[in-house]
């Protein structure tokens, strides 16, 4: 366990705060935290991570920010300022981009975690070579997170198929934020490439990004103390 909420984070991709915040009315800020990406956000703006950190609700900000140094530095402020717990940039922005982030969230006092995209989960090898990279995704995943890590980001996200690796090569205190997680008896939709909750965290994750088989589940609050349990059993 990462701390007493867990390794959970909620995605809350949703199109409206009124869908968000009725899903969230279900859930304990306790047990999990949550994560607004681009469709919930470029709607609702920053007025949803107000409404989230009233209820509790530690928020991952999923922008995913890439731009130039000075730009990226002053978006994490603003994110900082609405109250994020963690946010994130694209590491092919390169190390002087996430440098300046880091530099600019060192000045706060209570910074939220900097955590760099590697490769986005959809690109394959032939994906990665239309934009002039020949590398495989996985050398990509591995130059792109050493990178992030020595430009003193907090972390990566990544496939929970790709954490073995990465915890092994970036060592312990590194946080590997993984998308893609599935219960034996969920839908995999359209991920790819899936791992359980206990599988994941085994493979070195330390929060588990989890959204449809809980926000679409009958009961979210009962999916997500299962995942909790299926954890804990462990
Ligand atoms: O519903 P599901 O559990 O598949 O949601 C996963 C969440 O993680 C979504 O918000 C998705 O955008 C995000 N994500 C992902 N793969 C990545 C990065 C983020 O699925 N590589």
């Amino acid at each position: 366990m990462v701390d007493t909420k867990g390794p959970l984070i909620v995605a809350l991709d949703f199109d409206t705060a009124t869908e968000a915040l009725d899903l969230v009315d279900l859930l304990d800020p306790d047990t999990c935290r949550v994560k607004v990406g681009k469709q919930l956000f470029t709607r609702e703006g920053p007025a949803i991570l107000k409404a989230l950190g009233a209820r509790g609700f530690d928020v991952f900000l999923d922008l995913k920010f890439h731009d130039i140094p000075n730009t990226v530095a002053n978006a994490c402020v603003a994110a900082a300022e609405q109250g994020a717990w963690m946010v994130n940039v694209h590491a092919s922005g390169g190390s002087r981009m996430m440098v300046a982030a880091r530099d600019a969230l060192a000045k706060l006092s209570n910074p939220p975690k900097l955590i760099a995209v590697t490769v986005l989960t959809s690109m394959a090898s032939e994906d990665l070579l239309e934009t002039g990279t020949p590398a495989s995704p996985m050398e990509r995943v591995l130059l792109l997170a050493e990178l992030a890590q020595q430009a003193g980001m907090d972390g990566v996200v990544c496939s929970a198929q790709e954490a073995q690796q990465l915890r092994a090569r970036l060592g312990p205190d590194f946080n590997l934020v993984t998308p893609g997680i599935r219960l034996p008896e969920n839908n995999v939709g359209d991920q790819r490439r899936v791992l359980s909750p206990s599988d994941a965290l085994a493979a070195g994750a330390n929060y588990l990004v989890v959204g449809r088989p809980i926000t679409a589940a009958p009961d979210p609050a009962g999916a997500l103390e299962h995942i909790r349990s299926s954890i804990e059993a462990d």
